[in-house]
């Protein structure tokens, strides 16, 4: 397949925009598809936001962050998307939601359009499964904050072909990240290992183990994570890290991978975490 230049995103929240963002970064014409206006305002407010700190840094200058924002353009109606060579999906994690959009997709895109999905935890086959070129289809995920993270996770499903594997490793290596291949597992490689930690570190808390903030000196300290899990927790959001235990605790079983009680609770409380302004900590 040829190289990736048109791309569009579905979704244009925390991980879509940061997503966008990257790609027009690396040169990629984009397209960013929200289900309203004022959605497409906040993500793009967010993207200003991160490139006006590169800015501040000197890592790019003023006239090409305004060349990134001028390859970035949004819109409501996703036959936009048509012309794309690569699209990602980046919206909510629910399957139903997934599926019809790339059913739509799937209708709309040129035969050798990849599609991809950001999702973190659910089946990628099964958006699949929905198209009818599910050898083009793959799972794309990035780590938040995205224009950050080294790191993209490239998951090959059991229908997948090499040539997308191929374009989506190339894809991956020009937005300047590093990505490594794997299965279409819940939680892939990298929530496989975190999310399990992450809920350890709960459940030591919640047994009145340590405080919370020794917790996190612990684990920054004594092994140089740049957050500790706590706040890595409340970074990622409580309702997420929640939603994708209850997906991997569904599929492997593993007591090691239940959501604590804590975890639940803090979530029916509405504490997510930074995004709602209160979770293992408190944020103004
Ligand atoms: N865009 C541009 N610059 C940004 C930025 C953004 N979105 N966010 C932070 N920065 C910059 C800051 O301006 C700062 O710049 P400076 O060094 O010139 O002052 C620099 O990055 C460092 O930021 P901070 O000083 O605010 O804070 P930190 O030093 O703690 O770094 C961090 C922030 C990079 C987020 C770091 O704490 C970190 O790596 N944390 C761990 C993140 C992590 O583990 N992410 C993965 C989560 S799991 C996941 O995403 C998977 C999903 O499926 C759940």
């Amino acid at each position: 397949m040829a190289d990736i230049q048109k791309v569009g995103v579905c979704g244009c929240g925390l991980m879509g925009s940061g997503i966008a963002q990257t790609a027009a970064t690396a040169g990629c014409d984009v397209i960013v598809l929200e289900a309203d206006r004022a959605a497409l305002e906040r993500g793009m407010a967010g993207i200003r936001k991160s490139l006006d700190k590169f800015v501040e840094k000197g890592a790019i200058d003023a006239p090409a962050r305004d060349a990134i924002l001028g390859r970035i353009r949004t819109t409501t109606d996703v036959g936009d998307l048509k012309d794309r060579d690569l699209v990602i999906e980046a919206v909510v994690e629910n399957m139903a939601v997934k599926k019809e959009l790339f059913a739509a997709l799937d209708k709309l895109l040129a035969p050798h359009a990849i599609i991809c999905s950001n999702t973190s935890s659910l089946c990628v086959v099964e958006m699949a499964a929905a198209t009818k070129r599910p050898k083009h289809v793959a799972g794309l995920h990035f780590f938040n904050p995205v224009p950050l993270m080294k790191l993209v996770e490239i998951v090959k499903t059991i229908v997948t072909d090499q040539p997308t594997i191929d374009a989506l490793f190339a894809f991956a290596k020009r937005l300047g990240k590093t990505p490594i291949l794997a299965q279409d597992t819940p939680g892939f490689i990298v929530n496989r290992l975190l999310v399990p930690y992450l809920l350890y570190a709960i459940r030591m808390f919640e047994a009145g183990l340590a405080s919370r903030e020794d917790i996190d000196e612990g684990m920054k300290l004594g092994c140089g994570h740049p957050m500790g899990p706590l706040t890595l927790l409340d970074f990622v959001g409580l309702d997420t890290t929640y939603y994708i235990a209850q997906i991997m605790f569904d599929e492997f079983k593993d007591p090691l991978m239940a959501p604590p009680p804590l975890l639940k609770r803090m979530v029916l409380a509405g504490q997510f975490g930074r995004k709602s302004g209160r979770g293992f900590y408190e944020y103004k």
